[in-house]
């Protein structure tokens, strides 16, 4: 047996801002990472995978504000969301913590102490747009103005989407904050700089980003033209800190100043990992130390390689500690080959793919299929991922198992051939287990989408071996038991080898192709073994089914965003000139005229109504009628009801499906024109104020189909 030395890995994928959900485009991420993850483990390494939520900066302060919760309420919120999110696509974070904690807090004062000790601090005063109504300095997206280039208007402060032209705020005609249209004063502060542009650093960061294959060629590439020529002193040093209000860590001795949040952000990797030692009794300076052996690898996206490749190998390299051994980046989602849209419907969310009942190993299976090791963008075509997943996933390996498996158990109880199978499986399959290194060698070069070919042509060669032998007529005609016999045994022993090599990317589907398997969780080392004679199997329950097209449709149709009002759609940033009106006190911009309450019921009278939570499980327009909408609701009892809903004014019956709302579920039935009314949905409007339109309710997330709101 050949012995293979033991890695020990530490493994971060990017940390997501904790002021938004988690939707496909993050998920390429988390997934790949996962699966290399799962791999490892797979092959006996220790390997650790830690992530957190990036939950400090200006937007996540705003979002809050503009919620009436506290940051913390937001950030603990959202976390549950976000933790929800990736178990829900099977990613198996070791730890998934927050970098507003203890830990992230005391690395990130430790490390600015120690760059401040090497003189790699320097203080400097700048001059910046000052919104003298909210009170704050604004961070360039919060700035609006007529580009300086083309003079379009409500560009934002960095960039002008019309013409492309990049330059500074202060370039802005017209400059107006996009927090509350106020005109900005320029204002200066004083700012900490981390000295990138100190000769140790860009010579340390020349030599760190070329040597030992840490970066991807393109990455390395990347670097070398923001790095400039060898006499070149292209980096110019880093602003680090931002004045109060900001939601962050205060930097020691300089009251009123916060770190910049990707000051600390990186510094949650070491926090969530020091989070994990204490859970599990691990030796954080054996990870962390500057000569530690122990592979650290960060997986993020080609957007922030930047501050992963540049500052954050600086920020250790000065501060005595170890530097990351690999940075693997990759490219960006788009879907049906375009950038996400919420009018198209392609923005999707996490949390709506789960909601309708969409398997998240079908996406899992997707984005492998399509993965390599380089920064190339990929495609989710939605058509395309209905016909690959039903073809390979299906088609080729789940009837491996359900062709055979019936057969073994009514002709043989449930019992594989009783002699030792490799010879004969080495000669018809032969290809099987042998290429069990190769698929391993694309699995750690990230080559996904090669090893799923790989695994794909091995089910086909299964498949074909399937047709030749043709079971189902050796069950027919008798005296053929034995020969059946060898034939389905041969099937399950490759059902279970290629369950081994998809399972880095199906761990689920593994988990129940093992149970039905009666095996241990199988590990890489299994690839060399069958399974013994006179095996005993577990009766088959079909282990996944196809997707539908009409779900993918479902899906693009509930995250559509129409352009009628809804509670559910991003408010579009003021103008400043319809802002001019309501200045006095920005508080009160969203108060509605009120009318008075009705009179008092008592509990009982109110506890007679049953208010549920509904699925609407299909919305249509109602022929002749101009203000219905004709809803499905499906309140978790197996079956749905038919509620006609006032609200065609204000809903596409398009953007509803899927959606969640709030029903009376216990209203009498009433006979309408249209048909049988049984229930109402319930929903806010102003019937004799001045704000038009109508909001339908909807619950926090969590709530589910049929439970009783009280
Ligand atoms: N908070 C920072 C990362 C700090 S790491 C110390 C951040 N957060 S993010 O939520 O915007 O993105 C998290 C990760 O998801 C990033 O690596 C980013 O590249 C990745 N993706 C976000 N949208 C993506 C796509 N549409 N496609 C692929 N990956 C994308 O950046
Ligand atoms: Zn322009």
């Amino acid at each position: 047996m050949p012995t293979m030395t033991l890695r020990k890995l530490l493994i971060t994928s990017a940390l997501p801002y904790a002021n938004g959900a988690i939707h496909l485009g993050h998920l390429v991420e988390y997934i790949q990472t996962d699966i290399w993850v799962r791999f490892q483990k797979m092959r006996g390494h220790e390997c650790w995978y830690v992530c957190a939520d990036d939950t400090h900066g200006t937007p996540i302060m705003l979002r809050a504000e503009k919620e009436g919760i506290t940051p913390e309420q937001l950030i603990e919120r959202v976390h549950a969301e976000h933790s929800r999110d990736f178990a829900g696509f099977h990613v198996a974070f070791d730890n998934y913590y927050t970098t507003h904690s203890n830990e992230t807090r005391d690395y990130a004062v430790e490390i600015y102490g120690k760059l401040k000790a090497a003189d790699l601090i320097a203080v400097r005063a700048v001059e910046q747009f000052y919104d003298p109504l909210k009170q704050m300095f604004l961070p360039d997206r919060f700035i609006k103005g007529n580009c300086p280039k083309c003079g379009a208007k409500d560009q934002y402060g960095d960039s002008c989407e019309v013409c492309g032209a990049v330059y500074a705020p202060t370039d802005l005609n017209n400059p107006y904050s996009a927090l509350s249209g106020a005109k900005p004063e320029l204002r200066n502060s004083e700012h900490f700089f981390f000295k990138l542009s100190d000769p140790r650093c860009q010579a340390f960061l020349r030599q760190w980003t070329r040597s030992e294959d840490r970066l991807q060629p393109e990455a390395a590439n990347k670097m070398q033209e923001w790095l400039g020529a060898e006499n070149e002193n292209k980096l110019s040093d880093w602003d680090i800190s931002r004045d109060a209000p900001y939601f962050g860590f205060e930097i020691p001795d300089a009251p009123g100043k916060y770190f910049y949040v990707w000051l600390d952000a990186p510094v949650g990797y070491m926090g969530s990992f020091r989070n994990l030692c204490a859970q599990r009794g691990l030796d954080f300076d054996a990870f962390w130390r500057k000569d530690s052996s122990v592979e650290l690898i960060h997986f993020i996206g080609k957007d922030i390689l930047y501050f992963h490749a540049l500052f954050w190998p600086a920020m250790l390299e000065y501060t005595g500690y170890r530097t990351p051994s690999k940075i693997f980046a990759h490219g960006f989602l788009t879907v049906d080959g375009a950038k996400m849209s919420k009018s198209r419907g392609t923005f999707i969310t996490a949390e709506s793919y789960l909601a309708q009942g969409l398997n998240p190993e079908w996406l899992r299976y997707y984005y492998a299929a399509k993965l390599n090791g380089t920064m190339e963008d990929i495609d989710l075509n939605l058509g395309d991922f209905v016909a690959r997943v039903n073809s390979d996933l299906i088609g080729k390996y789940i009837n491996i198992a359900s062709r055979s498996a019936n057969f073994i158990a009514s002709h043989f109880s449930s019992q594989l051939l009783d002699e030792n199978f490799d010879e004969r499986f080495r000669s018809d399959l032969p290809d099987l287990a042998l290429a069990a290194d190769e698929i391993a060698a694309h699995y750690e070069a990230r080559d996904y989408g090669r090893a799923i070919r790989r695994i794909m042509g091995l089910a086909d060669q299964v498949n074909q071996y399937v047709d030749h032998h043709q079971p189902w007529k050796l069950a027919r005609h008798g005296g053929k038991e034995r020969e059946l016999h060898v034939v389905c045994t041969m099937l399950i022993n490759a059902f279970r080898l290629l369950t081994l090599y998809l399972k880095p990317v199906l761990p689920k589907l593994a988990q129940r192709a093992e149970e039905f398997l009666n095996i241990a969780p199988l590990v890489w080392a299994d690839a060399g073994h069958l399974l013994p004679p006179s095996h005993l199997i577990n009766s088959y329950e079909h282990l996944m089914q196809r997707i539908d097209a009409k779900q993918i449709e479902a899906l693009v149709a509930a995250n559509r965003e129409s352009l009628t009002p809804s509670p559910v759609a991003q408010p579009e940033p003021h103008s400043p000139q319809r802002h001019a009106q309501h200045q006095q006190h920005p508080e009160n911009n969203m108060q509605t005229p009120t009318r008075p309450v009705a009179p008092a019921i008592s509990i009982d009278d109110f506890g007679k109504i049953d208010l549920r939570i509904a699925r609407i499980a299909d919305a249509q327009h109602v022929e002749g009628a101009d203000k219905l909408i004709r809803l499905s609701l499906d309140l978790g009892e197996g079956s749905t009801r038919q509620v006609f809903a006032g609200i065609k004014s204000a809903y596409d019956p398009a953007r509803l499906v899927g959606r969640l709302t709030v029903m009376v579920a216990n209203l009498a039935p009433r006979k309408m024109k249209f048909g049988l009314s049984e229930g109402m949905v319930l929903a806010a409007s102003d019937v004799d104020g001045e704000t038009p339109g109508l909001f339908l309710l909807s619950p926090d997330s969590g709530a589910t189909p049929g439970m009783r709101v009280k």
